[in-house]
């Protein structure tokens, strides 16, 4: 029988999912699960491993199940994951010692501030390409070994293994044996150095990690073991952190292109080549998939920490919505309240500014301002927050960008792509196929298995919509003026 479907697994901050792709890059199958959110305190996020293993496993069968391709068909296996988010587990029992401390955790500010105040700021932007944040595994996995009884003694000991999400699946799916990550997961972790491509040994010694713990790196699409199913060995052949998936799903393999994904948060990914730019204006650096054939490549991000999260907490915080896809029409419906502005900083600001401790705000708000402006006002805060980050790419690249291509949920929304558009003075290029992340996964996985080449990717990816921008110069300046002034009054460093 032709192995002709790979099936991507694309784990992300809120859901779990499987989907199947045909040689055509098509949909052929997707079965989703949410996944419940823990907040045990204030500004502390938390996932259960087991709970993510289980739903894993369990949409892997059931879209299998409801499709009718049978799985000696399924030539292998690609995996996208939440990044940074970090899990620390015994291996001598599969346990995990805690539950896995979200990217979007605050709980290691106080971490990062004593790296800081060891000097170690350049050595880490220069080093590993991020800045000292809690957004970041490193410190999460410190935080771990000092609070969980025994825990470092265990590591010290060599019985406790570190992984992200991709890890933590491929060593329960290959039943221990493979331990192991890909280069764009393993940049993710302030613990890796992207210049030599080695675990950073200063890194690892400030923070107290034995190197026990950790896996090898692998390039993104290579061979990162098998999972048994129903009597067969299916091969994972392709791994990448979820944004640089997207990045290239979207074509992005090639320097000069630039994506955004709307989804929990909102992601910028520019593919700058062969040369890492270190950031004056507080992007990070990351690696983006590898392949064995080609040289490392890296990227300018802009990371926002909230993007559709902001309209979940619409939906269910301030209850003034029922579905996130209601938002279109209320934002074509309302007029725009001048000088109000949402500044979603809920889990402090990330990209360009970088402020852990700054809170959500409302700005200009008057008897006239309704719930349908607030939630206009929300929704255009994902297309400022990405103004911010563009300016800075432009800044730090040097090159000015005349279009961004786009994905993830949020990007379905007519009423925000047609304000980005306006507001960034760009256009922006919708692809029919929303899923790109999960196209992108199976890509790395496709290209292993010899079912594409990277240049069939560009030929597979399909325009739906390409947004020009349509509001005068004076317009989008005053309104991007307003919103800049919005942010500098809930920065912590100016109150
Ligand atoms: O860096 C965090 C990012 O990987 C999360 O992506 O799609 O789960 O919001 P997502």
């Amino acid at each position: 029988m032709a192995k002709k479907y790979i099936i991507a697994f694309d784990q992300g901050t809120t859901s779990t999912r499987a989907i199947i792709f045909n040689n055509l890059g098509e949909i052929c199958g997707i079965a989703q699960k949410e996944l419940t959110q823990h907040y045990p305190k204030s500004g502390w996020v938390e996932h259960d491993p087991l709970e993510i293993l289980a739903h894993q496993q369990q949409v892997f069968s059931e879209v299998l199940e409801k499709s009718d391709i049978s799985i000696e068909e399924i030539a292998s296996i690609g995996i996208t994951n939440q990044r940074e988010t970090t899990v620390v587990w015994d291996k001598n029992t599969g346990e995990p010692i805690y539950n896995a401390i979200v990217w979007l955790d605050k709980r290691t500010t106080k971490i990062c501030e004593s790296l800081k105040s060891q000097g170690l700021n350049d050595y880490v932007s220069e080093n590993t390409g991020l800045v000292i944040d809690s957004y970041f595994s490193g410190t999460k996995l410190k935080w771990i070994l000092d609070n969980v009884e025994g825990a470092r003694e265990k590591a010290i000991n060599g019985d406790l293994l570190f992984g992200t999400i991709d890890t933590w699946l491929i060593w329960k799916f290959t039943n221990g044996t493979k331990h192991v990550t890909d280069h764009s997961n393993a940049s993710r972790t302030m613990l890796y150095n992207i210049i030599n491509l080695e675990w950073d040994d200063k890194l690892l010694a400030a923070m107290n990690i034995p190197t026990s713990m950790l896996p090898t790196v692998q390039y993104s699409s290579s061979d990162f073991g098998a999972i048994h199913y129903k009597g067969y060995d299916i091969p994972i052949y392709g791994v990448a952190g979820d944004q640089q998936a997207s990045l290239f799903g979207q074509g992005g393999y090639k320097s000069g292109i630039a994506k955004n994904t709307y989804g929990t948060g909102c992601f910028m990914l520019l593919n700058t080549g062969k040369k890492p730019y270190n950031s004056k204006n507080g992007l990070l650096t990351t690696l983006c998939c590898s392949l064995p054939e080609d040289n490392i490549k890296y990227a300018l991000e802009g990371s926002i920490f909230v993007g559709g999260a902001s309209i979940q907490w619409l939906r269910d915080k301030l209850q003034v919505i029922e579905n996130s896809s209601e938002t279109e029409d209320i934002c074509n419906t309302t007029t725009t309240a001048d000088d109000l502005y949402v500044v979603p900083a809920f889990a402090g600001l990330g990209a360009p500014h970088w402020d852990m401790e700054a809170k959500g705000a409302i700005y200009g708000l008057t008897l006239d301002s309704g719930k349908n402006e607030i939630i206009k006002a929300t929704v255009e805060a994902l297309a400022y927050q990405t103004r911010d980050v563009l300016e800075a790419m432009v800044e730090d690249s040097g090159k000015q960008m005349k279009e961004l291509k786009v994905d993830g949920g949020a990007s379905a929304n007519n009423y925000l792509m047609q304000f980005q558009s306006d507001i960034l003075n760009v256009a922006v290029d919708r692809p029919k196929m929303l899923e790109v992340t999960a196209l992108g996964a199976a890509f790395l996985a496709g290209i292993k298995a010899g079912i594409w080449t990277k240049k069939d990717i560009a030929k597979i990816r399909a325009v739906d919509t390409v947004f020009v921008p349509k509001i005068k110069e004076y317009e989008r300046s005053r309104k991007y003026i307003g919103w800049q002034q919005a942010v500098a009054r809930t920065k912590t460093a100016n109150k």
